[in-house]
């Protein structure tokens, strides 16, 4: 089969290589998907210039892609709930990735079943987004009518926060890119503040929770509009202590983030508030109920532009351009 594939790290940046490789194993617990679409995410390119590998390392080559849709080709024996000819999508695992092909096989825990009305592009655009808001949601335990403010909120992860958090009573504020503003306001977004001409620092404050997707020069500004007591979910500062004892890593790893996130705990801590670091994980069951909260406010996914497998290295060039206004999406349909 036809796989985008890593040969190794690059603090720079590098091509992928379009090659055939061996269609993927099928275990007991897996199926084997064939894959119509994969979202190219921001975390494509950290993975490949290495900097998400403490949190997680690959062997080289590396198939990449961690989120698509497709179709049921086979079920492993001990496979419930899904059958050869179901449309499919999936975060894939985080020790198995492999997105960018035109197989894959998944663990049957980290699939759902895609809504009837969103097509394998719009599907392959929500899996890793979707995940990531349940997941920040459920960290931050806000509740009903509480404000949330996110940062960038203007982006593939917006997209799918913002009718996710707005769907659990939440109030939701964003800043982001001027030309998205009707796009968001339609997804749920109560107010929204133009990055460009106006600072967010300015205009909130007290909000009751925040989740970041700007990372380290925002980070002390947004626990600054954090009420006191208030909880915040990063999804680009560093990772700390508490991140690395919820994701079940050693010692040795504990001790590195506990020292890496120990600043923004320090933040946190002046006003009694909760710092917390998400990456997201593959959950099929969460996925099944963000599906539910998608399709009943019928929620479109945006998609910003289509490539060929052929063009990945061009789709992960979109991705680093920025001035996203939605998902970038592969096909092999
Ligand atoms: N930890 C995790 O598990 C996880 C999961 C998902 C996403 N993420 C991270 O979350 C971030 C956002 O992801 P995404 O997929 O939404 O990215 P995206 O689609 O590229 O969107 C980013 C958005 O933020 C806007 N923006 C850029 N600088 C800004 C600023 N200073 N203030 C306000 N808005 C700004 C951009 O607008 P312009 O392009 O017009 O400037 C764009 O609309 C990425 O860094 C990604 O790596 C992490």
């Amino acid at each position: 089969m036809k796989a985008a594939v890593l040969n190794g790290y690059d603090k720079n940046g590098t091509d992928l290589v379009v090659k055939d490789v061996d269609v993927p194993a099928c275990g007991p617990a897996d199926v084997l998907v064939k894959v119509m679409a994969a979202g190219v995410n921001p975390l494509d390119n950290m993975i490949i210039r290495g900097e998400v590998k403490l949190i997680v390392g690959y062997d080289m080559p590396l198939v990449m892609g961690n989120e698509l849709s497709g179709v049921v080709e086979r079920v492993g024996d001990a496979v419930i709930g899904f059958a050869p000819g179901d449309r499919v999508y999936a975060r894939l695992p985080l020790g198995r990735i492999g997105a960018f092909a035109e197989y894959v096989a998944i663990d049957h825990r980290a699939i759902a079943k895609v809504p009837e009305y969103l097509s394998f592009a719009e599907a392959a655009a929500v899996p890793l987004t979707a995940l990531t808001a349940m997941q920040a949601l459920d960290l931050l335990d806000a509740s009903e009518g509480d404000t949330l403010f996110i940062s960038g909120g203007t982006g593939s992860f917006g997209a799918m926060a913002i009718p996710i958090a707005a769907a659990r009573g939440l109030r939701v504020v964003t800043n982001g890119s001027a030309a998205n503003e009707e796009r968001v306001r339609a997804l749920g977004a109560s107010d929204f503040i133009d990055y460009r001409k106006q600072d967010y620092a300015d205009v909130l404050h007290d909000v009751d929770c925040v989740i970041d997707t700007l990372g380290d020069k925002e980070l002390p500004r947004e626990f600054g509009i954090l009420k006191q007591g208030g909880a915040l979910v990063s999804l680009r500062g560093l990772p700390n202590g508490e991140f690395a004892q919820r994701a079940g890593m050693g010692f040795v790893k504990r001790l590195m983030f506990s020292a890496a996130g120990s600043k923004y705990d320090r933040l946190a801590a002046k006003k009694g508030q909760r710092y917390r670091f998400v990456f997201v994980h593959s959950d099929g069951a969460q996925l099944a109920v963000a599906s539910g909260i998608l399709e009943s406010a019928n929620i479109e996914p945006s998609v910003d532009g289509v490539f060929a497998l052929g063009d990945v290295n061009a789709a992960l060039a979109k991705v680093v351009a920025g001035g996203s206004k939605g998902k970038t999406i592969l096909t092999l349909e």
